[in-house]
């Protein structure tokens, strides 16, 4: 499938090879960002943000406007016409009318998928819900290959809230294409959720689920760690049971491989201590700086910009 005027709304849509194009363009563009700083002059970007976001709507602002194109769009829903009661398929038509491309965020599950049946410009993902966020996963997978060397055949670890962290669902899938094997642990309550495995089953993925991080943290290439997502819970009850049941600091790293490499969406509540930040197994900042170029070349690739 060609890249243009593409929908980014499931990881599911792409092949290994297009995942492969996506992290070797951004490779290209974070080596020669000059090179790329023209490219989408005239072309405009509507960040519609329906939820609270820091990296992902800012590293996609800064990501157009590194390729010179221009940025509308919202972070504060209440401050639009939605406050009066128009519906989202109408707020959709009309901002379509106003740019080239849509990256929205929305607490409904299917609400990208949504905005790209009715619009005619490319619509990007940037969450929907405790669904997915394919280009965190883009994201995640650049973070590894440029750390570990590879994306083949590691063992990778999910740890905290799985039933809702949509991150983790979408990496998980995408790791479907490089043989990794998958430990899932989180406490019974939030864990990965029943359509997410039977999916993994289908693609033939090696998973294990865990509660005790300990069990198996010396197994792990990777560790992907994740906030406890307290919006997302019906009954608080339930977040306090499980709020801050794992915390690493320094003295984790006794239990696993030297090598290993700790990855964090972000934002990080206290599951992981700031004293950690400074060990080289912790990459979170670096992967957050990433998301500009990987975002760069969703754009490009989406706009046609070569
Ligand atoms: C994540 C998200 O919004 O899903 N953050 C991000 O985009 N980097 C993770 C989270 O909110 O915990």
């Amino acid at each position: 499938m060609g890249w243009l005027g593409r929908d980014i709304v499931s990881i599911k849509d792409f092949s290994k090879d297009e995942i492969l194009q996506v992290l070797d363009k951004a490779a290209d563009i974070e080596k020669n960002r000059s090179k790329y700083s023209e490219l989408l002059r005239g072309k405009v970007m509507a960040a519609l943000f329906f939820e609270p976001s820091t990296r992902t709507r800012l590293s996609f602002e800064a990501a157009m406007h590194r390729l010179g194109g221009s940025v509308i769009g919202f972070s504060e829903p209440s401050m639009t016409s939605i406050a009066k009661g128009e519906t989202f398929e109408d707020t959709m038509r009309i901002i379509d009318g106003y740019c080239d491309v849509i990256a929205i965020r929305h607490p409904e599950i299917g609400s990208a998928k949504k905005a790209a049946d009715i619009v005619r410009n490319p619509v990007i993902n940037a969450g929907d819900g405790a669904h997915e966020h394919p280009t965190q996963t883009f994201t995640d997978l650049y973070t590894i290959r440029k750390s570990c060397g590879r994306l083949d055949n590691l063992t990778v670890g999910f740890l905290g809230d799985l039933k809702y962290g949509r991150t983790v669902h979408s990496l998980a899938y995408a790791l479907s294409h490089f043989n990794a094997t998958i430990y899932f642990i989180s406490p019974k309550s939030l864990k990965m959720p029943d359509e997410d495995l039977k999916e993994l089953n289908k693609r033939k993925v090696t998973y294990h689920e865990e509660e005790d991080l300990l069990k198996v943290s010396n197994k792990l290439d990777v560790l992907y760690v994740t906030r406890i997502q307290k919006e997302r819970f019906l009954n608080p009850e339930d977040y306090h049971s499980v709020k801050g049941v794992y915390k690493l600091d320094p003295s984790f790293l006794k239990h696993t491989k030297p090598e290993l490499k700790i990855l964090h969406p972000l934002p990080r509540i206290d599951e992981i201590n700031p004293q950690l930040d400074k060990a080289p197994q912790s990459i979170y900042f670096e992967q957050a700086h990433n998301g500009v170029p990987v975002r760069m070349a969703l754009l490009a690739m989406v706009l046609g910009g070569k």
